[in-house]
């Protein structure tokens, strides 16, 4: 997949902007605060629907506005236009000239995987940031998935609600935590197969890009072993939770605790990798997720590097352009030219103040 023409409107400090892309390796350059990565942004809001660093769609509005309009073209062989417009009301998607209703059909159409300096706080953060990598992840392949957990949060919802009540009626109970299971048969499978096919790659990719030889992986944490018919251990723990449940106030287990938790050398990344190591853990779990995301859709994602070249001694950045120089599209942000791309032959862009121009490359 590539985006051959991305074309934004009033998004954060873009007034009016148009640029074509090419197959292969785009540099955007540009000093700080001038839109690099608000650019990047906008790629991955017709990726996502959404921004990856803020929850209020309205703050992506320039300044002054009443609506952003994002679109790109993009092609596989095949040409297609995705348009995401942002208004008070909320937000319409576009897919050639069919207005979708559900996020879920818009979501896969334009896969992209971001490198962003921010990657790093998958290690710190609270479970629920990295259980949202998961469902972002396996959403863009599977959008049963996307609904399965939708589904399940409605459900948790109304089963905490009722918990709440002075003397929750054990039938209703009993109604809810059936459909739960089933959504959380869905959801438990996938997020298995899903780091299950990360471990595949991931220990392989990190010993590439770092030249260690350290073993990596994550451990899927949740609440089931697996180790029995899957539906009937969730009724069994459904069943044995009820009291706790009912004396919390809460569904005390179920996938809404999921983690991941990464592991180098079998001991817990937080704990004992350093800074370094941590960031080529990053990257190559990010390098896995091209690579999960090509297996389930025939289709490479287009990989986007906000920033990120600048934070590696020179031979980590030859390897990883080494690997993504092998993607259809990978599209790169660095307030300068890196000397070792220049002999790559790049697309190069110069973003100013929310202006975007070709500077290099085939004009
Ligand atoms: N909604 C908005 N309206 C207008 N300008 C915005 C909006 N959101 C962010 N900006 C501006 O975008 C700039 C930051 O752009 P960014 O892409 O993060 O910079 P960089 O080139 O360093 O990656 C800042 O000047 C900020 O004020
Ligand atoms: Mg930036």
């Amino acid at each position: 997949m590539i985006v051959s023409h991305l074309k934004l409107r009033n998004f954060r400090n873009y007034e009016s902007c148009e640029a074509d892309f090419r197959p292969g390796i785009n540099v955007i350059t540009g000093p700080n605060a001038q839109g690099k990565t608000n650019l990047i942004e906008s790629l991955v809001c017709l990726s996502l629907t959404k921004s990856h660093r803020l929850r209020n769609d309205l703050k992506l509005i320039r300044d002054g506005s009443e609506y952003a309009d994002i679109s790109c073209v993009c092609n596989n062989g095949r040409r297609k236009r995705l348009r995401m417009v942002i208004h008070r009301e909320g937000k319409s998607l576009m897919y050639d000239k069919q207005m979708l209703k559900r996020t879920s059909e818009f979501i896969g159409l334009l896969n992209v995987v971001l490198f962003s300096p921010d990657d790093l706080t998958l290690f710190n953060d609270a479970p629920k940031d990295r259980r949202k990598v998961m469902d972002q992840e396996i959403g863009k392949v599977s959008s049963a998935y996307i609904r399965a957990v939708s589904r399940y949060q409605n459900r948790l919802k109304e089963k905490n609600s009722l918990l709440k009540q002075p003397s929750p009626d054990a039938t209703l109970l009993d109604v809810l935590d059936e459909k739960m299971i089933e959504e959380e048969m869905i959801i438990l499978q996938e997020r298995k197969r899903f780091i299950e096919e990360i471990n595949e790659v991931l220990p392989g990719i990190y010993r590439e890009l770092s030249q260690e030889e350290n073993s990596i992986r994550i451990r899927y944490e949740t609440f089931v072993s697996f180790e029995e018919d899957l539906k009937e251990e969730l009724a069994r723990i459904h069943r044995t939770n009820r009291e706790k449940d009912m004396e919390y106030r809460f569904s005390t287990e179920g996938v809404h605790r999921d983690d991941m938790t990464f592991l180098m050398n079998e001991q817990s990344i937080p704990d004992i990798a350093s800074q370094g190591q941590k960031r080529m853990t990053v990257l190559a779990f990010k390098m896995a997720l091209s690579d999960y995301i090509r297996k389930h859709t025939g289709e490479e994602p287009v990989l986007l590097l906000d920033d990120v070249l600048s934070e590696l001694d020179s031979d980590r950045q030859k390897r990883l352009i080494a690997r993504v120089q092998k993607a259809p599209q990978c599209i790169i942000t660095a307030t300068e030219l890196p000397d070792m791309i220049k002999d790559l032959h790049p697309a190069v862009y110069e973003v100013r103040q929310g202006r975007i121009r070709q500077t290099g490359g085939h004009l």
